[in-house]
């Protein structure tokens, strides 16, 4: 942004999501849900991930799907590509670019400490890359290159967010404003959708146990089997405490889907089973994912629609960014060749 522009600009929201599998319930409700709603009021930038997704070892053919079915997604989720800027990381080369620069600003032992570098190279033990080490600069460099003033991102995520402004500043430090400073954007309700399996642990799509989350394009006879078969605990009352991990998540997704107040579903379930309660849960949820995979079906049946818009959003992305990656490469010294 110029300027000039700053004082009435409308504020800039980006965020990405890897193209690793269909998203959850819990990536709907506590992320992919509320980028939707954001859409009239700032300028939003959402983007597939899916350079990040080569810090572990994947199938070429599956993880091309996959990205497309990611994008599909997005719009059938209600990103509206008329009103916010939707693209695939890998098709805009300054990310990739901007991440190379920031890495020279980035001391090993900051990367060193990262808790998702630190758990992933435990679980890949045998693919500890140098990308997997360097992946917050391509993120920082994701979220720098559009200036952007806030980034929804789940907790995990946070602490990548932290080291993004830390970069920022120190660049800003040394050659003069450059980057904003972007502000992690955590949404209240909703945010940590846990397993229905083990819950005191998120969901996640990479949980072995098939039953532990529900994916946004679940049939509803598998979303209401899914909640029948959740884990709750040895009492009988619907009730939200401390201790009670598997009744709280289910209380808090009740909650997002009929705006109710826990006392208010407190008082609903009085006197009724945990049975009663799973079902009505998978009842009011399943309404949602009905929609969306609705969407999906005719996005992903229609390639060169999807074509077009991420090759719109692709130009769109390249000259935003353009702007931020050139003032860059003149202030770390490199030769301009325009
Ligand atoms: N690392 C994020 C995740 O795995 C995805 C991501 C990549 C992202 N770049 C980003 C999120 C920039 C927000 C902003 O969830």
């Amino acid at each position: 942004m110029e300027e000039t522009e700053k004082a009435e600009r409308k504020k800039v929201i980006l965020s990405g999501i890897q193209p690793t599998g269909v998203f959850t319930l819990g990536n709907y409700i506590g992320a992919v849900k509320n980028w939707g709603k954001m859409q009239d009021e700032y300028h939003c930038a959402y983007f597939i991930a899916d350079l990040h997704s080569l810090t572990i070892r994947q199938d070429p053919a599956a993880l091309r799907r996959q990205s497309l079915d990611a994008f599909a997604l997005l719009l059938a989720c209600g990103i509206d590509p008329e009103k916010s800027l939707v693209f695939i990381q890998s098709h805009v080369p300054t990310h990739s670019e901007l991440s190379w620069v920031l890495s020279c600003y980035t001391q090993f032992g900051e990367l060193s400490r990262m808790t998702q570098f630190k758990d992933k190279s435990a679980r890949h033990a045998d693919n500890v890359n140098a990308g997997l080490f360097t992946y917050p600069a391509l993120m920082a460099a994701d979220i720098l290159l559009y200036q952007a003033d806030m980034v929804p991102v789940g907790d995990d995520q946070r602490q990548h967010l932290e080291f993004t402004r830390d970069i920022a500043t120190r660049f800003n430090n040394l050659y003069g404003s450059t980057f904003k400073l972007p502000e992690a954007y955590i949404p209240k309700a909703g945010a940590r959708v846990m397993s229905l399996q083990e819950p005191t642990k998120k969901m996640s799509k990479s949980d072995e146990n098939q039953n532990a989350f529900i994916t946004i394009l679940d049939e509803p006879n598998v979303i209401i089997n899914k909640f029948k078969r959740a884990v709750t605990d040895s009492e009988k009352e619907v009730r939200f405490s401390e201790g009670k991990d598997g009744i709280n998540n289910l209380m808090t997704i009740y909650s997002v889907f009929t705006g109710k107040t826990m006392e208010q579903i407190e008082a609903e379930f009085e006197g009724k089973g945990y049975g009663d309660f799973k079902l009505a849960v998978g009842e009011v949820v399943v309404e949602e994912p009905r929609e969306v995979r609705e969407n999906f079906k005719r996005y992903i049946a229609d390639k060169a629609y999807l074509e077009q818009v991420y090759r719109a959003g692709a130009e769109k992305a390249a000259a935003i960014s353009a702007r931020t990656m050139t003032k860059v490469k003149k202030k770390v010294g490199l030769l301009a060749s325009l």
